[in-house]
């Protein structure tokens, strides 16, 4: 037996026409997958804002000649160490190094390490990609 289930829905028809267009520019498939994926997003978020246990990636810029930056990162993230579950290194010209930080835990503890690297003096950039563990959706 499908554990699929069907339901209709009513919506406004200048709605449907603004999300069928996006659809298309977006090639996110047809209504149904575009709803699925606008689903997953809400709930995945939604593990974000109940502090859930949850997956992420962190990606910083920085420039590893800064005087005692790569020892200021490591220690940090050796401080995190239950958190991270691995770490990429790119050295991505003769300055500027890209890092990737995969972690699993609840949410504010993710947040709260990518906000510790984005604080720290050297780092250009930081961005947290706030994924999921994929359990719950
Ligand atoms: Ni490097």
């Amino acid at each position: 037996m499908s554990n699929l289930i069907r339901f209709g829905v009513s919506i406004d028809k200048n709605l449907v026409s603004g999300f069928d267009a996006l659809i298309e520019r977006r090639k996110c498939g047809n209504r149904s997958e575009a709803i699925r994926d606008l689903i997953r997003r809400e709930l995945v978020d939604q593990e974000w804002a109940d502090d859930k246990i949850v997956a992420g990636a962190i990606t910083l810029i920085y420039d590893h000649h800064k005087r005692e930056l790569l020892n200021h990162l490591t220690s940090i993230q050796h401080d995190y160490q239950g958190l991270i579950i691995a770490t990429q290194h790119i050295h991505l010209d003769h300055y500027n190094c890209l890092e990737m930080i995969a972690a699993k835990g609840k949410a504010a503890e993710i947040k709260k390490l990518a906000d510790t690297l984005r604080l720290t003096k050297g780092v250009k950039h930081l961005s947290l990609n706030a994924a999921t563990t994929g359990s719950g959706i």
